[in-house]
């Protein structure tokens, strides 16, 4: 039997958990918006056509922000194009996408619904065909109270108070060549100075997220980020970053280790960011902005696949379904945002329904829970307060890419106010159960055990369906509290969750 050991201290945290982290994505592709979480005419819909069935998911998936409209199709949107009476809306060719694009759904639709969904908008703008012109009227649009043309034409539009969108994004992508209106790094930096100037003229509390690479894997990876924040460090306040786990060899131990590769990620790019912060011997600090991650390589369109024929409406495609191994997967990634809390502020499950999402969708039917929505769920609702230092003493085994990996990989949580610890652990071995105890000081006598819930017990391609939700968690009972510590018994290839109270 193989036994790992983890201890923490409450008074020693990594950094404060953002509510921001548990953050999702609705972009303008397939059925995301169209048939997922807007179907007028659908038997579940409210009278603005939002799915009642997906807004329950949503809320009970515990989404706090929602990033939106792009992705990228927002290198290419006028936002002009999605306000006013939907009636005389213009339908327009998507080159992100090659798709028809309706706009029967545009800005103030989302914030209605984002309302409706208990979240906070996370709104970007188009710096590929558009620049900062567009970025100031939007949001003059938007944030705005009144006595202008454009925040007037708001109100006429049925909104007298203003949106308050506090959280911006300043495009999307801009490295990669598939972007429409793609720069080189200087370009965009500047470009991202010069909007994030006009935008913080128009609303002070404006919060600025840039683009960095869109990926490690891109060549320009680390000399984007750098000459991208040299151009625009004192404007902005996060650099994002976008990561997507793939499995094509069927290689699932090397799969398993990709949150490891996430958080030496999150480290390369907070060194990047200091390092342009120590050459202009500024006292700021970037945060990150984790704005778009998730496992997607089987339903990803690749070459010439990614052109669509005939330039449909709200297509079935990029729908990715997830099996065990990629809840594992999605379950260590959210360590790796929680365990570098201090400067990962913001985080987004890209995406939201149907496309490489949590949330599937019948047109005109059913909605449903895919296997990575549960782990999203147990951290969205309950990593709470600060994520704590922990020293891990486990197994270990030995990745091609990354080396020597621990099989366990956790995160502790600690709410003071609540008086609560969370505990979220990972066994990566896939044969063999791991006795697991934790030691956390700083609680100890009053320590006691409140609930328990395991992802356990499916093969590692088992999936859930339209016609039933066969994987989902169960209560975990192995676990008992004494003298401070957890003593637990993890399950081969399995996701834990722990909630412990103190007085
Ligand atoms: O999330 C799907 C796509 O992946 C987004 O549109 C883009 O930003 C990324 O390449």
């Amino acid at each position: 039997m193989s036994t790992a050991r983890i201890v923490a201290d409450l008074d020693f945290p990594i950094g404060e958990i953002d509510r921001r982290l548990f953050g999702s994505f609705v972009e303008h592709i397939g059925r995301c918006v169209y048939t997922g979480i807007f179907e007028p005419g659908h038997p579940e819909a409210d009278a603005r056509g939002f799915r009642r069935d997906v807004l329950a998911l949503v809320r009970e998936l515990g989404v706090t922000l929602v990033r939106y409209p792009g992705g990228n199709f927002l290198s290419g949107y006028n936002w002009e194009d999605g306000v006013g009476p939907a009636e005389k809306r213009p339908r327009r060719l998507d080159l992100a996408w090659f798709s028809t694009e309706p706009n029967s759904f545009g800005t103030n639709e989302f914030i209605d619904w984002c309302r409706a969904a208990g979240t906070e908008p996370f709104f970007c703008v188009n710096l590929g065909t558009r620049g900062p012109d567009d970025a100031r009227r939007l949001l003059e649009y938007c944030n705005h109270a009144g006595g202008t043309e454009l925040s007037e034409l708001r109100r006429a539009h049925g909104y007298p108070a203003p949106h308050g969108i506090r959280l911006w994004g300043l495009g999307n992508e801009m490295d990669g060549p598939w972007q429409m209106g793609g720069k080189t790094a200087y370009e965009y930096g500047r470009l991202a100075r010069e909007t994030a100037k006009l935008m913080r003229w128009v609303d002070p509390a404006v919060e600025l997220a840039a683009c960095g690479s869109s990926g490690r894997e891109m060549p320009s990876f680390g000399a984007w980020d750098y000459e991208v924040l040299d151009q625009c460090y004192e404007q902005v306040d996060c650099l994002s970053l976008h990561q997507y786990f793939t499995n094509f060899d069927g290689d699932d131990v090397e799969f398993l280790a990709a949150p490891d590769l996430m958080d030496r990620y999150i480290r390369e790019v907070v060194a990047v960011c200091d390092a342009v912060g120590a050459k202009h011997r500024s006292s700021k600090k970037i945060m990150l902005a984790f704005d778009e991650y998730n496992v997607w390589w089987k339903a990803r369109p690749t070459g010439k696949l990614r052109k669509l024929e005939g330039w449909p409406e709200a297509p079935a495609f990029n729908e990715e379904i997830y099996n065990f191994a990629d809840a594992l997967v999605l379950g260590g990634a959210l360590l790796a945002l929680l365990n570098n809390a201090d400067r990962v502020k913001i985080a987004c499950l890209a995406q939201l329904v149907n496309v490489i999402a949590p949330i599937m969708t019948e047109p005109g039917g059913k909605a449903w829970r895919q296997t990575i929505f549960f782990p999203f769920a147990h951290v969205a609702n309950l990593a709470r307060g600060v994520a704590l230092r922990q020293t891990v003493e486990s197994e270990t085994f030995v990745s091609k890419t990354l080396g020597e990996l621990d099989y366990v990989l956790s995160s502790i949580c600690h709410d003071a106010a609540a008086k609560r610890i969370s505990i979220f652990a990972l066994n990566r071995h896939l044969t063999e159960p791991i006795d697991l105890a934790v030691e956390l000081r700083g609680a100890a006598g009053s320590l006691r055990f409140e609930n328990g819930e395991v992802l356990a017990g499916f093969g590692l391609e088992s999936v859930n369906s339209a016609a039933g939700e066969a994987i989902h968690p169960s209560p975990q009972r192995e676990a008992t509290v004494t003298d401070g510590a957890l003593r637990t018994r993890l399950p081969p290839a399995s996701w834990n969750v722990f909630t412990l109270s103190y007085d």
